[in-house]
């Protein structure tokens, strides 16, 4: 008979969750910053931004959190129902990196005097669901849905470096620094053996992330 997620495990991804979405963001890696520019200075050159430029910088970055929120919940889930060791490690590992991506975007909104999306509890949740459901179909399909959901964050990241305003290079640097990590993500699950998603689970996934980052865009 096939045994769930124990106890233990349990008790850990719910203290996953609970910092997610409650604990200060801690990132393993410094903020990137532009060039050498201190983070300091390159706080100061916001100056030089309008401020509907900041306005639309803050709600692409409150959707790049939302989105690294959602990405945390996934891989949360995946390592919880993961069947391997191996699979289960790499699901944490990538949470790891993602953390830092939600460290990175959570700074940047505070220095453009903004906040994160107020629905963040329903993007972990949410997404938590789903990422579990993906897991529970076996580790080949969850790794196929890893590579599938960075491949289309990598292409939603290369959008936003097109809308960032010019002259925004902070949150520009930060989202090139993102789109690295996810490609990055998104190749070790292939390596690791990812199987191909149906075409209506990839558009099912695409119109998923349509709403929550239409959603977050706003509030
Ligand atoms: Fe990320
Ligand atoms: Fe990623």
């Amino acid at each position: 008979m096939a045994t769930g997620p124990s106890l233990d495990s349990l008790v850990s991804a719910a203290d996953r969750a609970l910092r997610a979405l409650f604990a200060p963001t801690q990132s393993g890696r410094p903020v990137p910053s532009p060039g050498r520019q201190p983070p300091r200075e390159a706080q100061k050159a916001d100056t030089h931004l309008t401020a509907e430029e900041k306005r639309e910088s803050a709600a692409l970055m409150r959707v790049n959190h939302a989105g690294e929120v959602a990405a945390q919940a996934l891989y949360h889930a995946q390592a919880l129902f993961a069947r391997s060791p191996d699979v289960r490690e790499f699901m944490l590992q990538a949470a790891r990196e993602e953390s830092d991506h939600l460290a990175w975007c959570e700074a940047r909104l505070a220095e453009l005097g903004s906040q994160p999306s107020v629905l963040k509890p329903l993007w972990y949740a949410g997404s938590f669901g789903i990422g579990a459901l993906a897991a529970v179909m076996g580790d080949r399909i969850s790794l196929g849905f890893v590579a599938e959901t960075e491949r289309q964050v990598e292409g939603h990241l290369r959008g936003h470096l097109e809308r960032l305003p010019e002259g925004d290079v902070r949150s520009r640097t930060i989202v090139e620094a993102m789109r690295h990590d996810e490609a990055g993500h998104g190749q070790q699950a292939q390596s690791a053996g990812a199987a191909p998603l149906p075409g209506p689970v990839r558009e099912l996934m695409r119109q998923t992330a349509r709403v929550m980052t239409h959603t977050a865009y706003r509030i």
